[in-house]
């Protein structure tokens, strides 16, 4: 199933995925989730924040056991954040099928709408919507690296924005959630593991201003340029971030007007900061931000996924299977923050690498993660 998603969003020359939410390409995706779960006989739908969902079953009846992750993805990313959990879902109902299983609950898969908020700066836009995280109103005017807001877009794909909220019908539909993800770092040494935590997180905006003014008869002493405030940022995140014991990121720069040879007047640059400890990420961001000009574009506190639902599935597994936290966000952290019952498995990356084209699974792993979300799922079902 990954090989026929393939080529879909690929940048040929790179090898990387660009796969923003709404794009022709995530498109293309949504397209290819609504005929898995046809060809499955699953009832699929679109929910009122563009996340969708199939089930086996009637969640109507009794809420369900839930399992997906999304479809979107950064840009020039890899195969695998994301499409490996949906496609896992799929094969896992596949394999309780094949094992003759009666589901004592509805079984239901879901691709979350823009987890990675690659085109509109805040990421799990659906499970953030879905969960009422995010006020609809700030998620209507969301602007994107084109210009065009949430609104705007939706709209001009027929689809209105007027309903996006929390939705409490899709909320009792669920009685818990699975997201199988690959696993983003290098502490994953075993095929299939389980998420313990998910470290704080957010992302700033940073805007240094300055005055444009000719690259080549504005004497150094009469600049006012603010490339050098950035810079200046750039090397205290890094400091910084090494005294507090976190990460700090600055991946996306804007430069206005962006010219060779002018000195810029505007440089918006993004900070995204992480860590085990929220104090000392808090501290980093406000330590960056003295005398700047900051906006919060997101902020997701830790989450510690419900210790017995955690053993329970490494249980399940067995192995014994580590028990690990990540320092990437998921949907499953933001569900698991609004009180739904969540746990994740993360399959193998024997490289670490990740949000980059390189970033791999071998099949064999991605079969033991698809192995143990069945035997999770049926386990789950049970209750
Ligand atoms: C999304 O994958 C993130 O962790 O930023
Ligand atoms: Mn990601
Ligand atoms: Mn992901
Ligand atoms: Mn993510």
């Amino acid at each position: 199933m990954l090989d026929v998603l393939a080529g879909i969003g690929r940048n040929v020359r790179t090898g990387g995925y660009r796969r923003d939410a709404w794009s022709s390409s995530e498109l293309e995706l949504r397209e290819w989730f609504g005929q898995e779960a046809d060809a499955r006989g699953l009832d699929r739908y679109e929910d009122r924040n563009g996340n969708l969902w199939a089930w086996w079953g009637d969640p109507d009846r009794t809420p369900g056991v839930v399992t997906g992750s999304h479809l979107d993805s950064v840009r020039e990313g890899g195969a695998f954040d994301g499409p490996l959990g949906v496609v896992s879902a799929f094969q896992a109902v596949d394999v309780l099928r094949g094992r003759g299983f009666e589901p004592g609950r509805p079984i239901g898969i879901v691709s979350f709408s823009d987890e990675e908020g690659a085109r509109f700066g805040v990421p799990c836009i659906g499970s953030r919507l879905l969960t009422g995280i995010l006020p609809p109103e700030r998620a209507r005017g969301l602007t994107g690296d084109d210009g065009g807001t949430l609104a705007e877009v939706l709209r001009a794909q027929g689809r209105d924005s007027v309903g996006l909220g929390r939705d409490e019908k899709a909320l009792a539909r669920m009685k818990v959630f699975v997201e199988l993800h690959i696993e983003q770092g290098r502490n994953l040494t075993e095929p299939v593991g389980v998420a313990a935590a998910i470290w704080p997180h957010g992302r700033w905006r940073f805007d240094f201003r300055g005055t444009a003014d000719h690259a080549g008869t504005t004497a150094l002493a009469d600049r006012d340029d603010p490339m050098l405030s950035y810079a200046h940022a750039v090397l205290a995140a890094r400091r910084v971030a090494e005294q507090f014991g976190v990460v700090a990121t600055f991946g996306k720069v804007r430069v206005s007007p962006n010219n060779a040879n002018a000195i810029p007047s505007l440089v918006s640059a993004w900070l995204d900061a992480r860590g085990p400890d929220e104090g000392a990420v808090r501290r980093l961001v406000a330590e960056l931000s003295e005398g700047q000009e900051v906006v919060c574009e997101s902020w997701t506190p830790e989450v510690t996924f419900p210790t017995a639902l955690r053993d329970r599935l490494a249980a399940t597994i067995g192995g014994p299977a580590p028990i690990l936290p990540t320092g990437a966000g998921h949907d499953a952290g933001i569900l698991a923050s609004a009180g739904i019952p969540s746990a994740m498995l993360f399959v193998r990356n024997p490289t670490g690498v990740s949000h980059s084209p390189a970033e791999f699974a071998e099949p064999d792993d991605c079969a033991a993660g698809v192995t143990a979300l069945a035997d999770v799922l049926a386990d789950l079902c049970g209750d």
